[in-house]
């Protein structure tokens, strides 16, 4: 089947691509769309074009895929300027997304007609790349430069509505597009046309515009280098000619694409789309999720419910007492006035997210509930109660699940009637916005309750990564052995501070001690203190120390680091050297980057012995889970892409 085809209506000619499942623009789509310019050039009874797209979106850009091979003809540059050369005006007819190469192609065109419900960007900043077919070169030409640069440093795409008030595209319609795009291409023709955009002026920015644009981009950027670079071929595209600014572009874009940082973040793209729907459970359909239940309102299972809201499932919700329903119900109240206050739903939104939540003691409540998500203390004691609550009142084809951070799942599932319908499913804090979901069978786990686990992902708009069971999964058991390395480090005579800022400068958010005060440090401490008590042998840490000591992080003023009243901002603490001065071996120093290589080599190490033990099924899940859970800076692809090349 041909990739283009091309039709006509009277004097209009449609330009159809159809190159499934996003339109990437593959060389031979390239080749197609070159030759049609030629064939409604050469058609004397064609007047005007418009480009459509088949399938669920119009042209999602370059073919990703082509990246890592040289560039064949015809380039995407040349192509873009032939469609906006040819001698028939195009008007490309915009449904699902026009993002970059496809922006570009659409920015060749005289006119753009977009669907209400399209959206249209140049993401290849978070590609780690630049646009490179003219995207930094046009976009001021056609929207501004303030508008220009918010689209291109941030990547993020504008629905339509927003796309028209830039500039952007010049109609919006509803209903028909290809109608409503050829009536938009006559109508067109009964005016003098306006300009190819390449030969458009740019209205210079006032004074200073630069410099504050290049302080707010690098901040945004956490290190990564391509929005800065976007940047530079923006204030290009300003002040030197069209075709001077079309070459630097390419050059960066050319330079940027063999990038250890795009290959990095090529690395996560096709990571992110394969985790979803992992293969071996093709085949394999899951049950339906028409409505849920939570068992437990705290800061996990409000958050939980939250998410479940989120995606319009009616959720009930199951507490202890009544006092604690109220609780529960308050803390979902909380969730979402923030989003409210944060203009993410309106008020009308929030109140019916949350009238979607039956707040309830009586477990009968449960009884015709698609699943269950169990998020109640961690005791094993506990847990079990609930289950075998859950077996009494719930459908047998009711999926039964629990968020354990650490407990073994096959112990909370012993004695569950219908065993092969429970599974782990391990949020991550706070649930409805974490974009994580660690999925945990267990040896019964039947394979349609395993892709329950994952369609539930999908609805919820969640990475899915399986987990094999061992003490703290994929994440929480990587994250032990990042900070033992790095309470090894302080032992060994580096300061707590100089290590948080060596992972920083790695572009963390933050480093793994003053992560540890955020969260609270009793919180492991008290899951080693029983193991303890379980007659394990666990060694003292410097966090027990600490502890021990009543420093228990930022709530009680002062953890690894110490706090002024009401301010986060960590004081190296005179006290913390005092207690653990006798563990300590005299100060010193060690370059950031090797502190750094340090840490993530003990990541990944733990990595390759998690895959080796079948824990996780792929590097790239491990590099998902440490992206999306623990915040391990995404241009550089997750700990096991970084240390691929290292023995
Ligand atoms: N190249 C190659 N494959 C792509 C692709 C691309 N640009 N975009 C998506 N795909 C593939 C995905 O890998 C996935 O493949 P699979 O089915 O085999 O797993 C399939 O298309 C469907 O993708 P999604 O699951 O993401 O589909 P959605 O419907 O959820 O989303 C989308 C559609 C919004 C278009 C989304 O795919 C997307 O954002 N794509 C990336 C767009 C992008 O970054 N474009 C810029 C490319 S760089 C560029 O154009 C450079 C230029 O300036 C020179
Ligand atoms: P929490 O203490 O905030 O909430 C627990 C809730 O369970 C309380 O509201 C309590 O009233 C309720 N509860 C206790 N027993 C109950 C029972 N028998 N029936 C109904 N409700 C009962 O605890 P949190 O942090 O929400 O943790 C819950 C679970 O999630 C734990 O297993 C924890 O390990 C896990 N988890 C926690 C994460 C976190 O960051 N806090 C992250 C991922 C998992």
């Amino acid at each position: 089947m041909s990739l283009v085809s091309i039709a006509r209506l009277g004097t209009i000619a449609t330009v159809t691509v159809d190159n499934p499942p996003v339109n990437a623009l593959s060389q031979a789509l390239r080749q197609g769309l070159w030759e049609a310019v030629a064939t409604c050039d050469a058609d004397p009874e064609v007047q005007a074009v418009v480009l459509l797209c088949a399938g669920r979106t119009f042209i999602a850009g370059a073919d990703v895929a082509e990246f890592g091979t040289p560039p064949v003809a015809p380039h995407l540059p040349d192509l873009v300027a032939r469609i906006e050369g040819a001698a028939k005006p195009w008007i490309a007819a915009i449904h699902g997304s026009a993002l970059g190469g496809g922006f570009e192609i659409a920015m060749g065109c005289r006119f753009r007609v977009a669907l209400d419900s399209a959206s249209v960007g140049l993401p290849e900043v978070t590609l780690g790349i630049v646009p490179g077919a003219g995207g930094t070169v046009r976009s001021p030409r056609l929207a501004g430069v303030a508008a220009a640069v918010e689209l291109v440093t941030t990547g993020r795409p504008v629905k339509a509505a927003r796309a028209q008030a830039l500039g952007l595209v010049d109609a919006v319609v509803t209903g028909d597009l290809a109608g409503a795009a050829c009536a938009f291409a006559r109508q067109a023709l009964t005016r003098p046309l306006p300009p190819p955009i390449s030969r458009r002026a740019i209205a210079a920015p006032e004074a200073g515009f630069w410099t504050a644009r290049e302080a707010e981009v690098a901040k945004a950027a956490k290190g990564a280098g391509a929005p800065l670079r976007a940047l530079s071929c923006l204030r290009r595209a300003v002040e030197a000619p069209f075709a001077e600014a079309m070459d630097f572009e390419r050059a960066t874009f050319l330079e940027l694409r063999g990038s250890e940082q795009a290959a990095a973040l090529r690395h996560v793209f096709f990571a992110e789309r394969t985790a979803p729907r992992p293969r071996h459970l093709a085949g394999h359909e899951p049950l339906p999720l028409r409505s849920a239940g939570v068992v437990g309102g705290g800061t996990m299972g409000a958050g939980i419910a939250a998410a479940l809201r989120d995606a319009g499932l009616p959720v009930v919700l199951i507490e202890r007492d009544a006092e604690a329903v109220a609780r529960g119900i308050a803390n979902l109240q909380a969730i979402f006035d923030g989003a409210v206050k944060r203009g993410k739903l309106t008020p009308e939104q929030a109140a019916a997210r949350l009238a979607g939540v039956t707040g309830t003691t009586e477990y009968a409540a449960l009884a015709g509930v698609d699943l269950v998500i169990e998020a109640v203390f961690e005791e094993i004691g506990v847990k079990r109660a609930v289950f075998a609550e859950l077996g009494r009142v719930c459908r047998a084809d009711a999926v039964l699940a629990t968020n354990t951070s650490y407990l073994d799942p096959r112990l909370i599932a012993a004695g569950v009637p219908n065993p092969h319908r429970f599974l782990g499913l391990h949020f991550f804090s706070p649930a409805n916005v974490m974009k994580l979901l660690e999925i945990v069978p267990v040896p019964d786990t039947a394979p349609a309750v395993l892709a329950t686990g994952f369609a539930l992902a999908r609805l919820l708009g969640k990475i899915p990564v399986e987990a094999g069971i061992c003490e703290g999964f994929i994440g929480n058991r990587i994250l032990k052995r990042y900070r033992a390395a790095a309470e090894g480090l302080v032992r060994q005579g580096v300061a707590i501070a100089a290590v948080d800022a060596a992972m920083r400068a790695h572009g963390f958010a933050m480093g793994p001690f003053e992560a540890q005060d955020l969260g609270g440090l009793d919180i492991a401490f008290l899951q080693r203190e029983g193991a303890r008590q379980a007659g394990q042998a666990v060694p003292e840490t410097l966090g027990d120390v600490l502890v021990r000591a009543g420093r228990k992080g930022q709530k009680t003023g002062g953890g690894w680091y110490d706090y002024a009243p009401g301010e986060r901002r960590p004081q190296p603490s005179p006290a913390v050297a005092e207690l653990l001065s006798s563990q300590l071996a005299p100060a010193s120093a060690m370059a950031p980057e090797a502190i750094a290589q340090h840490l993530v080599g003990e990541m990944a190490a733990e990595g390759r012995a998690i895959l080796h033990e079948g824990i996780a099924r792929a590097p790239a899940d491990i590099d998902l889970v440490e992206i999306h859970g623990y915040g391990y800076p995404r241009w550089r692809g997750g700990p096991m892409f970084e240390t691929r090349d290292r023995a």
